[in-house]
């Protein structure tokens, strides 16, 4: 019997894979110039976390978290989004008590029971930046360079910036009520009906085109903005102009989770169909009470790292993976008995900062060297018994067949010296 992953489990192998550690090191080097430091928090929580943090009436809490209980009784939730487990670390861990903002990025696994399809799944990976610790619109600017830096650096170009405000305690509960008003009025389904008085904002999202038409009147937040929200909503976007970041103004955007405030924003791809966001953030200046801390605004984005390769994929058609470190030297033993003298080398290679790889197993020299080949690297090192004896390395290199004997100790200096000339 042989095993499959179970349903809609996002995997990446070799060579795919390069790509993905592709897209997730722009992102991280995007962060890292900016100042953001490197956490990593749990993978499961408490389920009552994210009932709390992420809210009672978002899809996500209500239709898509992995619940089980654990041995112990407890209930846990493997986590379907990174920001409550971030702010959850980041208050338990007293950082918040230090130097704000506390800028962090986190990467890996996120779990949603979604029905998987092209670009959406239940096992996903998401690269996560939180800026906690300050109301300055400024940081929210920040963060939108932050992920439009990396996206760019990746070459990608058909994207767009969507951008709202969802206002704040003052001011969308005005707004609330109007949205309200406005839908109670309108021809929807009992599940519509039931969100209405829920999380009215979410109907604004539905996909139908019956329901859609219907909403080309609704009344939008951004008319509704208190005038600090406004203010804070205005200074955002001279900021995003300052930078020459573009940006589509968004009134009708709604996000899946319920935490948050003011700043809302997505990253939508063109060439991706019906899973176009690849990635989207905003303030949540609530979240750190609504799960016991202190008042603490917070700003972050995460990024579906999947989604981002698709995107790559479909912008540099045709174009082949490049593997991501290429191997740059091969090492080839001569018969059995050079395996430990390959060996050898290659660690002392690897010491010196070449990405150096060898033939394992009794392949013959033309296995060797076709394995050689395919590695991508540059350069065969090869050691026979006259090699070993003489104390030299045989170097071949793979696009000219030109061949030098190098002393072996000299070996790593002769290579760097020729694949910087490179
Ligand atoms: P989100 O919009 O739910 O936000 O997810 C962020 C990104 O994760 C989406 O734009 C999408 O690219 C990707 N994503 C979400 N669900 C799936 C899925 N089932 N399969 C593949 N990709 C998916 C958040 O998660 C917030 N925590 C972002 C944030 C950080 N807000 C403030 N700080």
């Amino acid at each position: 019997m042989t095993f499959q992953a179970p349903k809609g489990v996002s995997e990446y192998v070799p060579p795919r894979s390069a790509l993905f550690e592709e897209a997730r090191e722009a992102f991280a080097s995007s962060a890292r110039r900016a100042c953001y430091a490197a956490m990593e928090t749990a993978v499961f929580e408490d389920t009552a976390l994210f009932v709390r943090g992420v809210g009672e009436s978002s899809d996500v809490v209500r239709k898509e978290m992995y619940t089980f209980e654990d041995r112990g009784g407890r209930e846990i939730t493997l986590r379907p989004e990174f920001t409550a487990g971030v702010v959850r670390s980041v208050l338990e861990h007293n950082l918040h008590k230090g130097a704000l903002p506390v800028k962090v990025w986190t990467s890996g696994a996120a779990f949603r029971y979604e029905r998987p399809q092209a670009g959406r799944f239940r096992q996903f990976y998401q690269f996560d930046l939180e800026a906690i610790g300050t109301e300055d619109p400024a940081v929210d600017a920040e963060t939108i360079a932050v992920a439009y830096d990396a996206y760019t650096s990746l070459g990608l170009r058909q994207f767009t910036l969507l951008l709202n405000s969802l206002g704040d305690k003052t001011c969308r509960p005005v707004y609330r009520k109007a949205l309200q008003e406005f839908l109670r009025g309108l021809d929807l389904d009992a599940e519509a009906r039931e969100r209405i008085e829920l999380n009215p904002l979410r109907v604004l999202d539905d996909k139908r085109p019956q329901v859609r038409e219907q909403l080309a009147g609704a009344p939008v937040m951004t008319d509704y903005l208190c005038k600090d929200c406004a203010a804070h909503h205005d200074a955002v976007r001279g900021m995003l102009e300052g930078l020459s970041i573009p940006f589509t103004n968004a009134p009708r955007l709604v996000r899946g989770l319920d935490y948050y405030n003011r700043t809302t924003y997505e990253f939508d791809h063109a060439l991706l169909g019906a899973q176009s966001g690849i990635g989207g953030g905003g303030r949540y200046d609530g979240l750190s009470e609504d799960i016991g801390g202190p008042p603490l605004p917070g700003i972050g984005f995460a990024v579906g790292l999947d989604r981002i390769v698709l995107a790559i994929e479909s912008e540099r058609s045709g174009a082949p993976v490049q593997p991501g470190a290429r191997c740059q030297v091969f090492g080839v033993p001569l018969g059995e008995d050079t395996h430990r003298d390959v060996l050898t080398l290659v660690t002392a290679l690897r010491r010196a900062g070449v990405r150096a790889d060898m033939a394992f197993g009794a392949r013959g020299l033309k296995g060797a060297m076709k394995a050689a080949d395919r590695s991508g690297a540059a350069f065969a090192a090869l050691i026979g018994d006259h090699e070993r004896s003489a104390g030299t390395v045989r170097m071949k290199n793979l696009e000219n067949s030109e061949q030098h004997d190098v002393p072996a100790t000299e070996a790593a200096a002769w290579l760097l010296e020729r694949l910087a000339a490179r």
